[in-house]
């Protein structure tokens, strides 16, 4: 059985067996527009406005804060180069105070406590001590060099170990500072300005004459207030070098430049 032969009609309408033209019935589809498909709708308005609007704050910022995109715009160095700065002189009683601290601090403070207060039972407080804001060093540096024993007067309304208990005693504390007459100018400073205490610096030179004046002394034989107490609290006592060098006047200023208490200390002294 063969087909029949039936020319193929393109473009012609109805092809070969078909009932209704399908060219002709999709033509309304073909004339609409296509569906939308994802990923080609149009972008929201807000959007774009919202983008418009980050760019603009972005400018504004770059135009104020870009520092005109220059690298050492930011450079501590002023435009690159090293800015010229007075050197800052260090205040050379600040730094002997600092390191008086540190010996304070690594050897007194464990009987005398950091804030100088003193420990009950322990050691009596240096704050506000008369020994300590004496007018001069000479006591405080033999005190330290070969120690303290026995009752103590230390102010007004404070008398340590009244009693005497001769267990109550500060050794020497010569060795544990390191045998330094400047470390114990240094740890004298520092006590005597610190606190509230209204003290005068200490030099290496006061302790060097002083020592000089107790050379003698064994370093187990500790000082009683006793002793002490007849030895000037100012001056290089008996060798009397430096004040000697002054005029009767100079020494008249100086007398009168001192608080009233603390003259009344040394003419008591003086008497003696
Ligand atoms: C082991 C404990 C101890 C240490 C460390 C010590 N002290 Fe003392 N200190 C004492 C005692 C205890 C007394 C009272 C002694 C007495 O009873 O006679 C005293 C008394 C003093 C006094 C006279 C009293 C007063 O309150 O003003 C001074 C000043 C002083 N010490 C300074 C120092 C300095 C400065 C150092 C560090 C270099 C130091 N002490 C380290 C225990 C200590």
């Amino acid at each position: 059985m063969s087909q029949p032969k039936v020319p193929i009609r393109r473009n012609e309408g109805l092809d070969q067996g078909e009932t209704i033209d399908v060219a002709e019935i999709h033509v309304a589809v073909i004339r609409e527009k296509p569906e939308p498909k994802e990923g080609f709708e149009p972008l929201n308005l807000w959007i774009v406005a919202g983008i418009a609007g980050l760019l603009f704050w972005g400018g504004s910022y770059l135009t104020a804060y870009s520092g005109r995109f220059e690298a050492d715009e930011f450079s501590e160095l002023q435009h690159g180069r090293p800015v010229a700065v007075a050197a800052v002189a260090e205040d050379p009683l600040a730094k002997v105070k600092r390191e008086g601290m540190v010996t304070f601090n690594g050897i007194c403070a464990a009987c005398h406590n950091e804030d100088g207060a003193g420990k009950a039972g322990v050691a009596p407080t240096l704050a506000g001590s008369d020994i300590v804001n004496a007018a001069g060093p000479n006591r405080l540096i033999r005190i330290v060099r070969h120690g303290l024993k026995g009752p103590v007067v230390v102010n007004a309304s404070v008398t340590w170990n009244p009693s005497g208990d001769p267990s109550v005693v500060m050794g020497s504390q010569w060795d544990a500072i390191g045998a330094s007459e400047a470390k114990l100018a240094a740890v004298l400073t520092y006590i005597r300005t610190s606190w509230g205490n209204t003290g005068s610096a200490v030099t290496p030179q006061e302790v060097s004459s002083v020592l000089a004046e107790t050379k003698a002394r064994s370093t187990d034989d500790n000082w009683t207030m006793e002793e002490l107490s007849k030895i000037p609290v100012s001056g290089s006592g008996a060798s009397a070098a430096a004040p000697s060098e002054l005029t009767p006047e100079q020494l008249k200023e100086k007398l009168k430049a001192l608080p009233a208490d603390k003259l009344q200390e040394l003419l008591k002294d003086v008497a003696k």
